[in-house]
């Protein structure tokens, strides 16, 4: 992976960040995915009046791109007006432990795009839950 396509994947979480409806808490956040292929998958995040129903911008993207067929996938970048830039909540680094396990996540200041940090989903989410284990026969 290299700077460029941190900065280009940057680049398209800003964008995408445009796209946040977030009338209640008013941060806008927007993420990107790159997939294995090279593609680039978009998400922002979504609220609903009631809060519990809002989808970050980093599953936004994530279920937009396992439902267009990608399932391998390089980094992520994350992108909203936070010092240092947003860390991924623990919901979504559950779905990242799930999907894209080996993922670098790529996290920048809308307000300072070049200062990009650099994290593996593995070490945001150590030692995850990433299969149901099959029911143990009755005792
Ligand atoms: N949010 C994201 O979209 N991603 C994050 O990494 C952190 C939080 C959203 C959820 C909600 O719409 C707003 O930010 C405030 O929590």
């Amino acid at each position: 992976m290299t700077r460029l396509q941190a900065r280009e994947l940057i680049r398209a979480a800003a964008q995408a960040r445009r796209r946040a409806v977030a009338p209640y808490s008013k941060f806008q956040v927007g993420a990107a995915l790159l997939c294995r292929g090279g593609e680039i998958v978009p998400g922002a995040n979504v609220e609903s009046a009631s809060y519990g129903l809002t989808c970050c911008a980093e599953r936004v993207a994530l279920f937009r791109a396992l439902t267009s067929g990608h399932h391998e996938f390089l980094a992520i970048a994350v992108v909203a007006r936070a010092d240092q830039g947003p860390m991924p909540c623990g919901a979504c680094r559950q779905l990242l432990a799930e999907y894209a396990p080996d993922a670098l996540v790529w996290v920048a200041d809308s307000a300072a795009l070049r200062a990009v940090r650099e994290f593996r989903v593995s070490e945001l989410l150590p030692a995850p839950f990433v299969t149901v284990p099959s029911p143990a026969p009755a005792r």
